[in-house]
């Protein structure tokens, strides 16, 4: 529950997603785009990220400019400049306590699927691409999620998602 009476934070799934569903291989991001790091980076500087420890792992540092609340089971976990979660809901509850408008999801497979029912809005940069991989994203069902703005370039494109109301 969002601490600041009145308002109510935005909580926004992000992720770059193959063709075929794929987010990560061998614990890494199996293509490297220029604009969607930067498209990133703009888009949650000066908000929460909720991230599981995999892929904190994978980034390998708090990023600047942004909170980082990272989820892992290990009760001896931690890393310099973030703030462990133990569950989910932990997760949520620090990340409403900190940030009064925007909380962004940011992987990997198992926190995008734990925190779905939460997320209102999906930034996805969709990647032209079918990569072997062994993390993916949940479907983005039609009857769930309207596509709101999408923006097109070679080879990937921009498209945000809102989720349509019950
Ligand atoms: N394409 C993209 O936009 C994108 C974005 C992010 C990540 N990725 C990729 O996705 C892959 C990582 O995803 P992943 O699904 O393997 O891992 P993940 O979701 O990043 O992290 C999984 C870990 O989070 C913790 N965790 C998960 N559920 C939990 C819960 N309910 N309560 C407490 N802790 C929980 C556990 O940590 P412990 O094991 O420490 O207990 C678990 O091992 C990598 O390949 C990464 O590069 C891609």
């Amino acid at each position: 529950m969002n601490t600041m009476a009145g308002s109510s934070p935005e909580v926004i799934g992000i992720a770059a997603v193959a063709r075929n569903g794929v987010i990560g291989a061998g614990g890494d991001i199996p293509w490297r785009i220029r604009e969607d790091l930067a498209r990133f980076k703009a888009l949650t500087t000066g908000h929460v990220l909720i991230m599981g420890r995999k892929t904190y792992d994978s980034i390998g540092r708090p990023l600047p400019g942004r909170t980082t609340v990272v989820v892992t089971r290990d009760p001896d976990w931690n890393a310099d400049g973030v703030i462990v979660a133990h569950d989910v809901e932990s997760a949520f509850a620090l990340a409403y306590a900190l940030e009064p408008t925007k909380i962004f999801v940011a992987g990997g497979g198992e926190i995008y699927a734990a925190a779905w029912p939460r997320l209102g809005v999906l930034e996805i940069t969709e990647v032209d691409l079918e990569p072997p991989g062994d993390v993916g994203f949940p479907p983005i069902e039609h009857a769930q999620w309207q596509e709101r703005s999408r923006v097109s370039a070679e080879g990937y494109a921009f498209v945000q998602y809102v989720r349509r109301s019950a």
